[in-house]
C-alpha cells in the first residue's frame, strides 16, 4: 500500500515536446545542432516543433486537470533562460516557465522542476561542456537563476536527468551529442564534474529558494532476484546493481559511481581501484560540495535483469527467456520486479525516501476507426510495476512518488517521434491531443492511491 501522501505524478522534459525552438530570444543546446546534422536522428526529425507545448501549455495544463494529475514533473530549457549557458538572462525565457508554473498552481498541479535533462546550451558546449571545469560553476550561476525567478512557487527540485545517459552510453555510441566517443580516462573527469555541478547547484537553490526538497534523477543497470525468496539470489542482485561495471559501456550505467558521492560523499571502493587515477587532482575535496543533504533518492527505472549465482556463489546474470516481453522500441524491460528490488536497495543504501521520476513504456499506439487510442500493454506494463512498488512499500521501503513517463507521446531524441511514451496521443502535424486508454486507467489509479490495483 502506498502511504496517504503519496505523490503520484507525470513527467516530461523540455527539448521534447517544447519547440519553439528558434523564438522569443531561445539560445541553440546541443540539441538543436545535433537534429541539424543529417543522419544523426531516425528519419530526420527535429525537436523545431516538438508538441508546441511551447504555445499550447494552457492546453496541456487544462489536460492534465482533466486526467486527474496533481505533480508535474518537466525540465527548464537552460538556453531559453540563459541564451549563451552563462551571462545575460532571456526575460521572455523566464516569462514562458513563470506562465506555465503560475497556471499549474492555479489548476492545483504541483511543480517537480528538473533544471537540466540533456540540453546543454551550445555555447557551452563551444567551450568544452562537462569536459570543462568551469561547468559546475555555470551550472550553479543558472541555478541561481531559477531559484530567484521560480523559488517563491516552485518546492521540488532534481538537478540533472540520468547523467548516465547522457554523459556515458549514448556518447560512446554516438547516439547523442557531442558524439565525443569519450575514452574512460576522459570520462572519470567529465562525470566528476557533473557530480560537482549538482553539489553547487544544491547549494545555490537551498540559499534562494525557502523550503525546497531536492534531489536528483539518475538511472541504472539494475537486478532483481531470479527467486525472491533465495537470500543468495537477493544478495546477488544487489551486488550486481552497485557493482563496478567496468568495461567500457560500464561507468555510465553505474548506480553506485553516480549516486554514491552524492548520498555517502564517497566513491565507491571497488570502482576506484580501476578509475581513481583519472580523478582530477583535489577530488577528495569536491566530495564535500557533491555531498549535499538531500530529500529524496529519485532514479529513473525501466526495467532490470534477473540475477542469480552461480556453483561457486557467484553472482550471473540470468538471460531473459526466449520470446521475452519487450517495448516496442524493443527493450526487453517488462520486468516489473526491477521496480520493487531497486526501491529495496536504493532505500537500503542511501536512507531516504524513494521517488520514481520516470517510468513507462514505448508502443506502436495508433488511433483506431473508433478516433480513440486503445493501449492495454502500457496498462498491463504501467499495472505490474506500480503494484511491484507497493510491494516495495509493504516490505518497509518509504516509497515517495512515482512519476509516469510520459505525460504526452514527444521527442525520443536520437529515436525522433517514432516511439510513443505517452499517454497522450500526439498529431505532429496539427498537434491534437488525445488522451489514451492508460490517461483514464491511471487516472483511477491516482484517485484510489493505487488501491484498485
Ligand atoms: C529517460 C529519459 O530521461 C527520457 O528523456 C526518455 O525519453 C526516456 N528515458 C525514454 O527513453
Amino acid at each position: 500500500m502506498f502511504k496517504k501522501d503519496f505523490v503520484w505524478g507525470v513527467a516530461t522534459a523540455a527539448y521534447q515536446i517544447e519547440g519553439g525552438a528558434f523564438e522569443d530570444g531561445r539560445g541553440l543546446s546541443v540539441w538543436d545542432t545535433f537534429c541539424m546534422e543529417p543522419g544523426n536522428v531516425k528519419f530526420g526529425h527535429t525537436g523545431n516543433f516538438a508538441c508546441d507545448h511551447y504555445h499550447r501549455y494552457k492546453e496541456d495544463v487544462a489536460l492534465m486537470k482533466e486526467l486527474g494529475v496533481k505533480n508535474y514533473r518537466f525540465s527548464v530549457s537552460w538556453s531559453r533562460i540563459i541564451p549563451d549557458g552563462v551571462g545575460e538572462v532571456n526575460p521572455k525565457g523566464i516569462e514562458f516557465y513563470n506562465n506555465l508554473i503560475d497556471e499549474l498552481l492555479a489548476n492545483g498541479i504541483t511543480p517537480y522542476m528538473t533544471l537540466f535533462h540533456w540540453d546543454t546550451p551550445q555555447a557551452l558546449e563551444d567551450r568544452g561542456g562537462w569536459k570543462n571545469p568551469d561547468m559546475s560553476d555555470w551550472f550553479a550561476q543558472y541555478a541561481r537563476v531559477i531559484g530567484e525567478n521560480f523559488g517563491d512557487r516552485v518546492k521540488n527540485f532534481m538537478t540533472i536527468n540520468e547523467p548516465q545517459s547522457y554523459l556515458g552510453g549514448y556518447n560512446n555510441r554516438g547516439g547523442m551529442p557531442p558524439k565525443a566517443g569519450y575514452e574512460k580516462r576522459f570520462m572519470i573527469p567529465i562525470i566528476h564534474n557533473t557530480l560537482l555541478a549538482h553539489g553547487k547547484a544544491v547549494i545555490a537553490l537551498r540559499e534562494t529558494v525557502k523550503d525546497c526538497k531536492i534531489s536528483y534523477a539518475p538511472c541504472g543497470d539494475y537486478f532483481y532476484p531470479l527467486d525472491e525468496n533465495n537470500s543468495a539470489d537477493i544478495e546477488a542482485a544487489r551486488k550486481l546493481t552497485f557493482r563496478a561495471n567496468d568495461n567500457f559501456d560500464g561507468p555510465h550505467w553505474n548506480v553506485a559511481w553516480y549516486a554514491d558521492p552524492i548520498f555517502l560523499g564517497k566513491y565507491p571502493e571497488e570502482h576506484l581501484a580501476g578509475y581513481e587515477q583519472y580523478l582530477p587532482k583535489g577530488w577528495q575535496d569536491d566530495l564535500k560540495i557533491i555531498n549535499q543533504p538531500l530529500d529524496f533518492c529519485a532514479q529513473n527505472i525501466y526495467g532490470g535483469r534477473p540475477a542469480t549465482t552461480d556453483k561457486d556463489g557467484n553472482p550471473v546474470i540470468v538471460p531473459l527467456k526466449v520470446g521475452f516481453s519487450r517495448m516496442a522500441n524493443g527493450w526487453g524491460v517488462v520486468t516489473p520486479k526491477a521496480i520493487k528490488w531497486a526501491a529495496i536497495f536504493l532505500y537500503e543504501r542511501y536512507k531516504k525516501p524513494i521517488f520514481i521520476t520516470e517510468n513507462g513504456m514505448a508502443n506502436n499506439d495508433t488511433v483506431t476507426l473508433d478516433g480513440k487510442v486503445h493501449d492495454p500493454q502500457r496498462i498491463d506494463y504501467l499495472h505490474r510495476y506500480i503494484k511491484a512498488l507497493s510491494q516495495a512499500a509493504d516490505m518497509g521501503v518509504d516509497v515517495g512518488g512515482y512519476f509516469q513517463w510520459s505525460f504526452m507521446d514527444n521527442f525520443e531524441w536520437a529515436q525522433g517521434y517514432n516511439e510513443r511514451f505517452g499517454m497522450i496521443w500526439v498529431d505532429y502535424e496539427t498537434f491534437e491531443r488525445i488522451p489514451k486508454d492508460s490517461a483514464y486507467w491511471y487516472k483511477t489509479v491516482m484517485e484510489t492511491n493505487g488501491e484498485n490495483l
